[in-house]
């Protein structure tokens, strides 16, 4: 392209700008990207490896694993031979084994290619070993294989020389044997392994679509739900492997798994950038939390009810208040940002706490975030002592009434010197209530 001429590309330069907010997302956070062999095969491929490159630009590192199915499907057509298996799930004879081999190579150099043409360093290694699966309930497994290690070193090492780790599905035991590996389990032991924070499975479906309902979000519990429950064409029998190795990543602390398809032009960044994405993201329990704020968070909490403020929908609290009240409020957390907040208030010796500066991000909104705060300031209000909670509300009647199931109030019921407050502010807000028990459990998803 010659100086100045910018017709063939959509991008000015000061779109750039827009760039600046995603730096700091996953700055050196760990992907695990597993492709499945027709996502390597397919015309989009290219359009994916420009996304990995942005990633990588992001300083968001990036291990890749690719699968074999179709290469060793068509390969095995072409010499005429039946293959004991194509997914490394059963057993894999020798004859399958060297189509397996022809195709990991096959597909590992096409990737190499198109990495090198997006300017990304790669390295194949052996730092995963590999070990017989053996015999499984009575079925010799031969050449079919599982993890047995990864030397997370070299992989790391490689990933801090800006050099992207390429892990192929035929992996080498510790006596220099080939052994085929389930792509998909690979990825997941990979990202657990390494302590990835997303591993992403690209693959020819549009994400899981459970009982005919695309699902664009599944918490660990719903998913572990969905396999337990499951009855025939519940999930796509090809994206149940995905599935399965999901769980398995999650439970072992990876925090999100993406199932999407890869054959869509941006698919990539949409899925990780998009605040709906485009196909399946299932994240760990753990990982939205509720946790008491601390002082450092003041600035995040006084920014992030600025806009209720603004809107009349929560009362003006300075910094210097936040902070000085800090201990007052709680926060929602989900990947180290506040999303949500509210607070407590305590009114000795009339058995009653108020719940107040409930706030949600837009985004978040309509969630369940606002809900669980309300029932997590319920619990700790009840543990506290307190035999009643209260809010005082303009614009959220509906949510504390409706949602929360609080019961609508007098200024009666307040504490005599909040009616006093409330007279004086003119805000006019409605008062709600809800009693409390100590006994009362209710699970709050933490
Ligand atoms: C009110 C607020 C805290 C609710 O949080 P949230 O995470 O969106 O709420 P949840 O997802 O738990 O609950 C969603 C439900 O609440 C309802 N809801 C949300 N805000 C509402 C409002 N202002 N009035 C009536 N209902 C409301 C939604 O319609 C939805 O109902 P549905 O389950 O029947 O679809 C959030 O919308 C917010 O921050 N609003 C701006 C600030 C505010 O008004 N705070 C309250 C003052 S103390």
């Amino acid at each position: 392209m010659s100086h100045g001429s910018t017709h063939d590309s959509p991008i000015k330069p000061a779109d750039l700008r827009g760039i600046l907010k995603y730096v700091p997302m996953f700055r050196d956070h760990i992907f695990v990207i597993a492709l499945d062999g027709s996502i390597v095969e397919h015309e989009n491929f290219a359009n994916t490896v420009t996304d990995i490159a942005v990633l990588r630009s992001l300083n968001i590192k990036v291990v890749l694993v690719h699968g074999i199915g179709k290469q060793l499907r068509d390969g095995a057509e072409r010499a005429g031979i039946r293959p004991s298996d194509i997914y490394g799930e059963g057993p894999t004879d020798a004859k399958t084994m060297a189509l397996a081999r022809e195709a990991s190579a096959l597909v590992s150099q096409v990737m190499q290619e198109a990495l090198s043409q997006a300017g990304l360093k790669c390295a194949v290694t052996n730092a995963v070993r590999a070990t017989e699966s053996g015999v499984i309930r009575g079925k010799d497994m031969i050449f079919t294989g599982k993890v047995e290690k990864v030397d997370t070193a070299l992989l790391k090492n490689l990933i801090a020389l800006d050099v992207v780790p390429l892990v192929s599905p035929i992996l080498c035991s510790r006596e220099g044997t080939s052994l085929r590996v389930n792509s998909d389990l690979l990825a997941a032991e990979l990202a657990t392994a390494l302590g990835a924070s997303k591993v992403i499975y690209l693959t020819p479906y549009p994400g899981l679509t459970v009982d005919g309902e695309p699902e664009l979000n599944l918490s660990l519990d719903a998913l572990r739900a969905v396999l337990a429950a499951r009855k025939s064409g519940n999930i796509e029998e090809r994206l149940l492997s995905k599935s399965r190795c999901a769980v398995r990543a999650l439970e072992n602390g990876v925090a999100r798994a993406h199932i999407l398809d890869g054959r869509i032009l941006g698919g990539l960044l949409t899925e990780i950038f998009d605040k709906v994405g485009l196909g399946t993201m299932i994240h760990a329990n753990d990982y939205e939390q509720i946790r008491q704020a601390r002082k450092k968070d003041a600035r995040a909490i006084h920014n992030i009810t600025k806009q209720g403020v603004r809107n009349e929908m929560l009362v003006q609290r300075t910094l210097q208040y936040i902070e000085q009240h800090i201990d007052n409020y709680f926060v929602y957390e989900i990947d180290d940002s506040i999303i949500g907040c509210a607070y407590l208030r305590d009114y000795p010796g009339a058995g009653a706490m108020e719940i107040g500066s409930v706030y949600v991000q837009p985004f978040y909104q309509g969630k369940d975030v606002g809900r669980k705060l309300v029932e997590y300031g319920e619990l700790a209000a009840a543990k506290r002592g307190a035999k009643k909670l209260f809010a005082l509300t303009t614009q959220a009647y509906g949510f504390f009434h409706g949602v929360c199931g609080m019961e609508d109030g007098t200024p009666d019921d307040l504490p005599p010197g909040r009616r006093d407050e409330l007279k004086a502010g003119g805000r006019n807000s409605k008062v709600l209530f809800k009693k409390l028990s100590p006994e009362k459990k209710k699970p709050v998803r933490a």
